[in-house]
């Protein structure tokens, strides 16, 4: 028989989590909306759905977190008894506070993005590694998981993947604008932009940035152009330093939780 998990919240990350994994895996879920749980039920009607009540026991459980941080101290009052397991996707809550608040044998921290939404989330997780097989197992069907070994490396992890759509949109929008003013329709900019990424994803995959750069900059050419443009800007170390500051506020926010 497949492992049984319990979602603790059925929001967006909840509901692409389940999408990624109600076919392998046997799926309750507990919210406190009747109308958006019924909703996923009626779209994938293997899963179970229950209203969250006081006193609802996690002995036992695998649980996976998904509500919002700030939502911790007002669910863990009604929840009772020692999960097996606690796999949270909440951002910037750490594995101390996760065991203060809910008690488990073992706990994993996760960090998805927005990926997710179309089951291509980069995953980052840290925890314990007796879980880590399991853990990854779950990950994998919302898209791709990297273990790190330290809850340091997965707030600066955090910059990068979780951040990281609102940055590389900044780079879709300045080479969609780019196109634009040099007399490129909008609508075709836009398409242009997103094969670029999509490509890009491949090509990254399997190559290193340097490799990439090499193998498409000519002695004199379009690329090379271009290219000193942006060095000629600080894009490189822009980006090195929107990391930077996003890991001092992931440290900073860490800290008065
Ligand atoms: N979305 C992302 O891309 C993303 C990426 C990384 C991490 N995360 C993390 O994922 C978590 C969930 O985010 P989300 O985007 O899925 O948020 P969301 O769509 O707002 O979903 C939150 C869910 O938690 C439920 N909930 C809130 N407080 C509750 C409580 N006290 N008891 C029971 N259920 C409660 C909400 O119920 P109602 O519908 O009734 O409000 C809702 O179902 C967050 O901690 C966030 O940090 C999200």
């Amino acid at each position: 028989m497949s492992m049984k998990l319990t979602f603790i919240g059925n929001g967006s990350m909840a509901t692409a989590l389940i999408k990624g994994l109600y076919q392998s895996y046997e799926i309750e879920v507990i919210g406190r909306n009747t109308k958006t749980l019924n909703t996923l039920q009626e779209a994938m009607p293997t899963i179970s759905t229950k209203l969250l009540e006081d006193s609802f026991d996690i002995t036992g459980r695998n649980i996976i977190l998904c509500v919002k941080p700030y939502s911790l101290p007002s669910l863990a009052p009604k929840l009772i008894g020692t999960a097996k397991s606690l796999y949270s996707v909440l951002a910037g809550t750490s594995l101390e506070s996760l065991q203060a608040y809910i008690p488990a044998k073992h706990t994993i921290r996760t960090m998805p993005n927005l990926g997710a939404t179309y089951l291509k989330s980069m995953t980052t997780l840290v925890g314990d590694e007796r879980l880590k097989e399991d853990a990854l197992a779950i990950f994998d069907a919302i898209g791709t998981t990297l273990w790190l070994s330290s809850e340091n490396e997965l707030d600066i992890a955090t910059g990068v993947a979780g951040s990281g759509p609102a940055f590389l949109a900044l780079v879709a929008e300045g080479l969609a604008d780019g196109a634009v003013q040099q007399g490129l329709k909008r609508a075709d900019a836009q398409q242009l932009v997103a094969g670029l990424f999509d490509g890009f994803g491949s090509l990254i995959a399997h190559d290193t940035p340097a490799q990439i750069k090499d193998g498409v900059m000519s002695p004199a050419g379009t690329t090379a152009a271009g290219y000193a443009a942006l060095e000629r800007h600080s894009v490189r170390y822009a980006m090195m330093e929107a990391i930077g500051d996003a890991y001092s506020k992931a440290l900073e926010l860490k800290s008065k939780n």
